[in-house]
């Protein structure tokens, strides 16, 4: 029993080291008195751009804006077409409708994603089927994925069918999770074998590259979020990006109510979604990116001086972009290694005494009461790095 104790003791007073250690580099990297995890940056034209829009009294659908901040977004990603949305998760929604995903069809996903992800799925009466992570970039487990794939897919001419439930497995939304580019090589691999539609939810890699072509134009299309926490914000936001032409035609109008288009005439061909992005909204982000290399230059630059402080420290990991890709870090990850159960919940709750409001990963979505009976491959790396991940703060003035 004491020796029990004596043991227990030494975790504690090692972890409390280990805590401190951590928040003096914090102090170090961000030399900021308080430390929220991700705050927009406004030092260009935000405000001359906000102020046309009020006074000439293009604040919603209609203004030079939307179009503009589409042509920058195609610039930066090379999409043939963009299409701006009110947020990332009905961008995720119409492009899931638009596809041609139905009720009941089943969509491959990482259960370590924004709940956003999954939602959409169910906006479209289909159902989430989740997929491991890699420990290495907290990223769809492709090898997994692939094994996962062989033992539950049944192939068919034009599509595949889970053996289990029976339902068409018909597409599959690899997350680009904070910032870090999944192998879209090998997926795309895997999903022409099996059959997939790709719907790329890089909701947070804005400015992410693999081999040098930008995240979320490797699938038939990929969905970005201007959320207020995001790299780039325009308040709420979202875009589709696609080369697809006809696709592209048939988002655009479903996206604006399917309101045909006409001088004064009032009419619909079908029902369409009020998702298109307000001008005020898109005033905010032609603004964001015209300073868009600064943003992207200031948080790879941070991400530097988190691996220059926290790289020789054995207890813990940073995620590190690979080789092949260039990452935007949209937000700092590591992963601690401790002996101590609760350690990742202390740390978090003396930090946030601190004013250094750092946060752990989502909760694996598959844990959420309305996605426990969806299917799901085996996930244990999800569980177990669930009490081991934490964001650090990550905003792009720091
Ligand atoms: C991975 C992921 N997917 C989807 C979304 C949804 O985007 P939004 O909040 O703009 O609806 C977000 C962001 O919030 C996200 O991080």
């Amino acid at each position: 029993m004491n020796k029990d104790k004596a043991l227990l003791g030494s975790i504690d007073s090692e972890s409390n080291d280990r805590i401190n250690q951590f928040i003096k580099i914090l102090r170090k990297v961000c030399n900021h008195r308080v430390l929220n995890l991700h705050e927009p940056f406004f030092s260009g034209n935000e405000t001359k751009y906000l102020e046309e829009c009020v006074s000439t009294n293009f604040v919603s659908s209609v203004g030079k804006f939307v179009s503009k901040f589409e042509e920058m977004l195609s610039e930066l990603t090379g999409a043939k077409h963009v299409i701006a949305t009110v947020n990332g998760t009905s961008a995720l929604h119409l492009s899931l409708l638009c596809l041609g995903i139905r009720s009941k069809d089943e969509v491959l996903l990482p259960t370590l994603t924004f709940v956003g992800s999954a939602n959409s799925i169910r906006y479209c009466n289909a159902i989430p089927h989740f997929c491991d992570i890699s420990e290495d970039d907290l990223n769809l487990d492709l090898d997994k994925l692939r094994d996962h794939l062989k033992f539950t897919a049944e192939k068919h001419h034009v599509h595949s069918i889970n053996k289990y439930t029976n339902k068409r497995i018909a597409a599959i939304m690899p997350v680009h999770v904070f910032g870090q580019p999944v192998d879209m090589e090998t997926l795309l691999s895997i999903a022409s074998e099996y059959k997939l539609t790709i719907v790329e939810d890089a909701a947070e890699s804005l400015g992410s590259f693999l081999n040098k072509k930008h995240t979320g134009t490797f699938g038939e299309i990929g969905c970005l979020s201007f959320n207020g926490n995001k790299i780039v914000t325009t308040g709420g936001g979202g875009a589709i990006l696609t080369n697809d032409d006809m696709l592209a035609k048939q988002i655009r109008h479903m996206s604006t109510t399917a309101k045909i288009v006409h001088p004064w005439e009032l009419s619909h061909d079908e029902i369409g979604y009020n998702y298109r992005m307000p001008n005020i909204n898109a005033a905010l982000g032609c603004a964001q990116l015209e300073l868009f290399s600064n943003l992207l230059e200031n948080k790879r630059n941070l991400h530097m001086k988190y691996k220059k402080e926290l790289d020789g420290i054995p207890w813990l990991r940073l995620i590190s972009e690979n080789k092949e890709s260039i990452s935007n870090y949209w937000l700092n990850t590591v992963i601690v290694k401790n002996n101590e159960d609760c350690f990742q919940k202390r740390l978090i709750e003396t930090c946030h005494k601190e004013k250094i409001f750092l946060r752990p990963s989502w909760k694996p979505l598959h844990l959420l009461p309305m996605f426990q009976s969806c299917p799901k491959s085996e996930l244990n790396t999800a569980s177990f790095l669930r009490k081991k991940i934490i964001n650090l703060p990550s905003s792009a003035f720091l």
